[in-house]
């Protein structure tokens, strides 16, 4: 009988792209009137950040970005995410704005489009400006109305030219984990239950905000919406039970960002769960928190495996310690993640379009062999693996439109400094010379031909 393949095509129009964010990649951390961020002085306290790597030069993308669109441009990659940095352009967060940041950032799209790339901008990553951290950061309400005056400023400044808008990344990453004991990111406080509960709240007044200044400022064909970092839970198994079990795990788990986003409303259940420990919420917030945005942005690398349970909800399972893992000892390779983080969200909050903007895996060890290739097979099957995940869902009718990887080249991993690289063209630091690895040769043909290869 003859075997005839069926091509794992994607939708017409599919948008393929890389991801980074300003503070990993672009260094020149106090050239030309930049302030300093909470990772600038984040990473000068020993201890914080492995070998005390920092973010000074990084991959000097400040300086490179043409060499680096052509890179891109050579690769077939049309779609670009890439973060602007707030003390770039307010160097104290407010007040006297630094118009050389705002030129970078003209030069740097207009180079982006010149190579025949579509940028998409995401107007905070991570890198808040040290001087609203030292007037309390994100627990205090100010930042979000300095907020609020940044992303009018940046939004007007570049919307002649940028379409795609995403208001923050990962609210949870930089709340939860630079504010709480569980944390290790910048700016490294251990506050209460209910002061981290408010530094949420307070991101989500930004994401309106932005939201708002893309709607009165971006123009004729302007979209905008979040990109968060969704928990993802695996049904044990595909059954009716199963399934409704990682729903409520879904619906539980995202309840701080999801819900206000989507129904305009903390939800009883999650209002029960915080008790005395919910946020200050003034009259206006969630009207402002639940605009409606054009598609939801998730960063989807791992999750958990749920199933139904007598007498609960649910129940997650332990993972084995032998489970198959990246470098990260929080990336757990679960192909499945893109379909049920897809899936479960479209289905709940009937949400209209769903971009994946990150999805990737971060390894220690990358070396270059003799004949100077990088061999990342374990990347490039881990993509391949993931991808046919997604396109399942887009099978099943989820409305995915696009797929971002994470990242372009390696980077400032955070707290993991250098060491762990994440990207598809390999980074020397010493030299700055870029090498695409295996997986982005890769990478091209599947954008090229739209399909999984
Ligand atoms: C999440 C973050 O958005 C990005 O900055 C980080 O480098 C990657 N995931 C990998 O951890």
């Amino acid at each position: 009988m003859p075997i005839k393949p069926k091509p794992l095509t994607f939708p017409k129009n599919f948008v393929w792209g890389v991801a980074t964010a300003a503070a990993q990649i672009e260094g020149a951390a106090f050239e030309d009137g930049k302030g300093e961020s909470i990772w600038d002085r984040f990473a000068r306290i020993p201890g914080k950040v492995l070998n005390g790597d920092t973010l000074d030069v990084a991959n000097d993308h400040y300086h490179r970005y043409p060499q680096d669109f052509a890179l891109m441009r050579k690769l077939g990659i049309k779609n670009y995410r890439l973060s602007v940095s707030w003390p770039r352009i307010y160097p104290n967060g407010d007040g006297e704005i630094n118009p050389k940041g705002l030129e970078f950032y003209n030069k740097l799209i207009n180079s982006c489009l010149k190579h025949g790339i579509t940028p998409w901008v995401t107007l905070f990553h991570w890198d808040l400006p040290q001087s609203l951290e030292d007037r309390g950061g994100w627990t205090n309400r100010a930042t979000a109305d300095a907020f609020a005056v940044y992303a009018e400023t940046v939004v007007k400044a570049l919307s002649d030219r940028v379409k795609n808008w995403i208001t923050l990344n990962e609210i949870v990453c930089f709340t939860l984990l630079g504010y709480s004991k569980v944390g290790d990111k910048a700016p490294g406080r251990k506050e209460s239950e209910k002061v981290v509960n408010q530094t949420y709240h307070h991101a989500l007044l930004c994401h309106g905000h932005a939201v708002k200044a893309v709607r009165n400022f971006g123009g004729k064909g302007a979209r905008v919406g979040i990109t968060d970092n969704s928990a993802v839970p695996i049904p044990v198994t595909e059954t009716p039970a199963d399934i409704a079990a990682a729903r409520a795990w879904f619906i539980e788990k995202n309840s701080r960002i999801l819900e206000p986003i989507y129904t305009g409303r903390y939800s009883a259940d999650h209002k029960k769960r915080m008790g005395a420990d919910m946020p200050d919420v003034q009259k206006g917030d969630l009207g402002l928190i639940s605009l409606p945005t054009d598609f939801l942005g998730l960063n989807i690398y791992t999750g958990a495996f749920v199933r139904a349970a007598k007498g609960k909800r649910y129940e997650e399972l332990p993972l084995p310690a032998d489970f198959p893992r990246s470098s990260c000892p929080w990336l757990n390779i679960m192909p499945q993640v893109l379909y049920w983080g897809t899936r479960l969200p479209a289905e709940i909050y009937k949400v209209p379009a769903i971009y994946i903007t990150e999805n990737g895996c971060g390894y220690d060890v990358e070396t270059l062999t003799e004949s100077g290739e990088v061999h990342d097979l374990h990347r490039r099957d881990l993509v391949r693996n993931y991808l046919h995940e997604l396109h399942r869902a887009i099978a099943d009718g989820v409305p995915v439109k696009g797929y971002f990887l994470w990242s372009f080249m390696d980077n400032y991993e955070w707290q993991d400094g250098y060491t762990r690289r994440f990207g598809i063209v390999h980074c020397d630091f010493k030299t700055q010379k870029r090498t695409p690895k295996t997986s982005a040769k890769w990478y091209a043909k599947v954008i090229a031909e739209n399909r999984l290869v």
